[in-house]
């Protein structure tokens, strides 16, 4: 069976599903989590292997192409390896990737490939373990870099996600330059943006123009032509990497969108700035047939909002919705 393909109200096809398979995580990144954790989603309330992979098919029926695993931390989703290899095998499917702290990895690395996983993005704000360990709370940056290279090692598409911060310095954007010009990965560097669990401050807030800049002067960057993806890439002249740069807000990519986020808890939001949600999981559980669901889907992208609409230079940070757990 196939359905209308989804195309929002402003008319950007709609065809990549994030997907959060758990609402825990292993660290405490001090833009995530508020200090007092997250009460955890019980058993019954997380959507089941079988429940995410008919979503993810019936997206796919609609056009979509690209499903990602997020969470919280998606490694720590019991035998997260068996959801891998039931999506990988979704008809209309052109790539599956997942997005982890790292922490998991060297271990996972290889039966995620053997499962079906083409990409995987690792967080890493920093090179440096002391910096690694005050950002995310967890003294393990040399467990998460074996992650890397074990993903490398067994053929994974490797990205390593920098959300630049106030006190990186020079000296550590040019070792992650390098890393991407010695090592075949992505390095993107993403813009820190108004959604954290722990509060916004607009203090730690880096335009990633002064980022690119620095790079610039250090590397002959040959600027690359994507497509859809939302970052601007460049590669390293004489390099083996990419680099890549997520202006969300001083440089916005609404209009480019093609994302639509499902929570552990069965619910579709079109926009991460927006607290619209739409309840997927009472109509999987409440006997739903597939083309009614497909509506529901539908129905959802039609709400998407036209952007994130917070104009930089931030002028009053008391508009941003309040907490939002973007996660991993
Ligand atoms: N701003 C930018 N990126 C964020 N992430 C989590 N919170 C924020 C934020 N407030 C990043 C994570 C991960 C990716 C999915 O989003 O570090 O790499
Ligand atoms: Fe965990 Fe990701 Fe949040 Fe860090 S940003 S605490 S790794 S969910």
């Amino acid at each position: 069976m196939s359905f209308t393909r989804l195309t929002d109200s402003f008319g950007r096809p709609i065809d990549y599903l994030r997907i959060s398979v758990t609402d825990r995580c292993n660290f405490r990144c001090i833009y995530c989590l508020p200090p007092e954790g997250f009460a955890s989603l019980g058993r019954d309330d997380l959507l089941t292997f079988e429940e995410i992979a008919r979503v993810a098919q019936i997206f796919l029926q609609m056009g979509g192409k690209k499903l990602r695993l997020t969470g919280g931390e998606a490694l720590v989703r019991k035998d997260i390896t068996k959801l891998v290899s039931k999506l990988s095998k979704l008809k209309g499917l052109k790539n599956l990737g997942l997005t982890t702290n790292g922490f998991y990895l060297k271990e996972l690395a290889r039966s995620l490939k053997k499962a079906g996983l083409k990409t995987i993005n690792v967080s890493l704000d920093s090179v440096l373990p002391s910096r690694f360990a005050q950002l995310t709370g967890v003294d393990q940056f040399k467990k998460v870099w074996e992650g890397v290279e074990a993903a490398l090692l067994c053929g994974l598409k490797t990205k390593i996600n920098v959300v630049v911060l106030r006190g990186i310095s020079p000296a550590e954007i040019i070792s992650f330059g390098e890393m991407a010009r010695d090592l075949p990965l992505e390095i993107r560097f993403i813009e820190f943006m108004p959604l954290c669990g722990s509060g916004w401050h607009p203090e730690w807030m880096l335009p990633i123009h002064g980022v690119r800049e620095i790079l610039k002067k250090h590397f002959s960057l040959i600027p690359m032509v994507r497509g859809a993806e939302v970052a601007e890439a460049y590669q390293i002249q004489g390099g083996q990497g990419v680099l890549g740069f997520i202006a969300s807000m001083t440089e916005p990519f609404c209009s480019r969108c093609s994302r639509m986020r499902l929570t552990a808890d069965g619910r579709l939001h079109p926009c991460l700035f927006s607290n619209l949600q739409f309840n997927l999981k009472e109509k999987l559980r409440g006997g739903w047939a597939d083309h009614e669901i497909a509506y529901a889907i539908a129905h959802a992208v039609g709400q998407k909002p036209a952007g994130h609409g917070v104009l930089w230079p931030i002028q009053d940070p008391s508009q941003f919705p309040k907490i939002r757990f973007l996660g991993g």
